[in-house]
């Protein structure tokens, strides 16, 4: 390697990442004394803007935890999270509200649709609430992507479980905001229909620079990301780049045995 080669590199290792979300030490107890369990037991990790990372590992690994301190859902027993430059732990009860209605999707498993309202109206209830107006052609593609176009008068009563989650997939969507979590968005769908919720979290990275992190047990899904970490006992045991489905299965096979 020529030594100009060599500065190029260092230097472009020298700029820091453009970072989206961010944890620092986290921890996370749950209870006390004999009952107490360490979900998160010291996770640092970054989430770099306009990429997508899937987080994986075994039933009770704590992703679920982190997913909602990173989303400003819970708070942790100690460590920091930032969203872009917001120290989460600086905010009062009403700027975190703000915060996550103007800068964060969530798509969760329990897809918490509110029951009187109509599909549409669930899926622009976030933007109603912040006053903003929809950028309608956005809109109408994530709607036409995710096959809701024909339900959007119902009520979540009236759709299937994959409808009802689409419907929050679109919510989380819909106001483009800066990061995406999801935890297992794809759970209940079948294949075609998790194909393209993951294909629309995808274009919102690729066209529109947002940044998506969602929690997988699929090794398929987890091909649709940058990057994989993998998560053991609330800590960090692995992380891989540019995954495919093959790569998932082998990486969580070895570390099953290990
Ligand atoms: N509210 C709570 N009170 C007590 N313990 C909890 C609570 N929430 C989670 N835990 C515990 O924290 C640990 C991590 O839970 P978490 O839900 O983050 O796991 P997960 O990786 O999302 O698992 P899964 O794949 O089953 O969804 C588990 O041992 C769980 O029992
Ligand atoms: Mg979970």
């Amino acid at each position: 390697m020529t030594s100009q080669a060599l500065d190029a590199d260092t230097a472009e290792q020298a700029v820091p990442l453009d970072v989206a979300a961010r944890a620092i030490d986290l921890v996370k107890v749950y209870g006390s004394g004999d009952t107490q369990v360490r979900a998160l037991d010291g996770v640092s990790a970054e989430f770099a803007k306009g990429e997508f990372t899937a987080i994986m590992g075994p039933s009770g690994s704590g992703k679920s935890t982190l997913m909602h301190c990173l989303a400003g859902l819970d708070s942790a027993s100690s460590g920091t999270v930032r969203i872009g430059d917001t120290d989460l732990a600086g905010l009062s009860d009403k700027q975190m509200t703000r915060l996550r209605r103007d800068r964060i999707g969530f798509v969760f498993q329990a897809f918490n649709l509110v029951p009187t309202l109509t599909a549409l109206e669930n899926i622009t209830l976030p933007l109603d609430i912040a006053g903003r107006k929809p950028d309608q052609d956005w809109l109408d593609t994530v709607l036409k992507r995710l096959g809701l176009t024909d339900r959007l008068t119902h009520r979540p009563s009236e759709l299937s479980g994959g409808q009802q989650q689409r419907v929050a997939c679109a919510r989380a969507l819909a106001g483009k905001p800066e990061i995406i979590f999801g935890d297992e968005p794809t759970g209940n769908l079948d294949s075609r229909a998790s194909g393209e919720v993951l294909s629309i979290l995808r274009a919102a990275v690729d066209e529109f620079e947002q940044t998506v992190v969602i929690v997988t047990h699929e090794p398929h899904a987890a091909g649709f990301a940058d990057r994989v970490v993998f998560l053991g006992d609330g800590k960090i045991v692995n992380e891989m780049r540019d995954p495919t489905a093959d790569t998932v299965l082998d990486r969580m096979k070895a570390l099953e045995q290990a």
